[in-house]
């Protein structure tokens, strides 16, 4: 495995399925009482420029629960947010823990600390990927339909951070997938032809299209995602005009297969990406994956930091 995971294609498919058969033996531990301090004397740092519910609280009590010590650093409070270069930030950093999570905004940002640091770095949500969210919700998708491969994903909304670590994730797992995007909200030419690549090389479906009832079709897993991520607030007006006929509601959920399950990475916007009624149909399974965040992270502090 890479020393880093600062984007999806950082992992091949072995990577994935090892992260996700520890992440369900580390679920099962947790869930029997079982301890696992892998993680003994060890650090890690979390680095948070955007907001967080779900990433902060599950990697700080997954560090704790494997044994380790999280510290929550705010880049406000930290010399970072007063011009202290990336690259002197990780080289002080390298000295003090076992490795970083971090939640920024450019994927460069990630980049440049990665390559400053002796210890890995975890990419905790940029604009361009959410790696963490999407090995989550491939072990939330296995854990409810017991195989990944061959399975039909339809993604209905932005062509953002989250489309594109699915796109890259899922195809790399043997998984069929069409996106569904309003025309200039499409996932970037760079995913779309990393899609195209490794759709061929495992001999899957790819598609990009603006029509959701199209990508719904015959589908066994429907995800949907904000219409405005974080740092897009200003355009949240023009976006709703945009995706009119994107949400993921009763009547779009019909077309797809009658046992299909939802997907959403939360926070939900009700109403606009997803209805109520669907949000509330598939709770059990959205919380679940929610949940599953805490077990797949703690695989992969497991897999770096050990
Ligand atoms: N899904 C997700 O990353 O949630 P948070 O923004 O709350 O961390
Ligand atoms: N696309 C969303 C995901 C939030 C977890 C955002 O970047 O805000």
């Amino acid at each position: 495995m890479n020393k880093d995971l600062l984007k999806m294609s950082n992992l091949s498919k072995e990577d994935i399925l090892d992260i996700l058969n520890l992440a369900d033996q580390l679920k099962y531990e947790q869930k029997h009482g079982i301890e696992h301090h892998h993680l003994k004397g060890k650090s890690l740092g979390l680095i948070f420029e955007k907001s967080s519910t779900r990433t902060r609280v599950s990697f700080e009590v997954g560090m704790y629960q494997l044994g380790g010590y999280p510290l929550f650093l705010s880049s406000k409070d930290l010399q970072i947010g007063r011009g202290e270069p990336i690259q002197d930030t990780a080289r002080v950093l390298s000295r003090y823990l076992d490795g970083i999570m971090i939640r920024t905004f450019s994927q460069k940002e990630v980049e440049t600390l990665a390559e400053s640091s002796s210890i890995p770095i975890i990419n905790g949500l940029t604009d361009d990927e959410h790696p963490c969210q999407i090995l989550a919700d491939l072990m939330t998708i296995r854990e409810n339909k017991k195989i990944l491969e061959g399975l039909n994903v339809a993604y209905i909304g932005d062509g953002n951070n989250m489309a594109n670590s699915l796109i890259v994730g899922f195809l790399t797992v043997g998984m069929n997938l069409s996106i569904a995007s309003p025309t200039d909200y499409s996932p970037s030419n760079y995913y779309i032809e990393k899609g195209k690549e490794i759709s061929k090389s495992m001999d899957v479906n790819f598609r990009v299209t603006t029509c959701p009832k199209e990508a719904v079709k015959n589908a066994d897993v429907v995800i949907t995602d904000v219409w405005a991520s974080m740092g897009q607030e200003d355009e949240s007006a023009k976006r709703i005009k945009a995706f009119q006929g994107f949400k993921v509601d009763s009547q779009l959920m019909k077309l797809a297969k009658n046992d299909a399950i939802v997907l959403h990475c939360l926070p939900a916007h009700r109403e606009e990406e997803i209805s109520t009624e669907v949000l509330e149909k598939h709770s059990e399974i959205i919380f679940n994956e929610a949940e599953n965040r805490l077990h797949a992270q703690k695989a992969i502090l497991v897999k770096l930091l050990k």
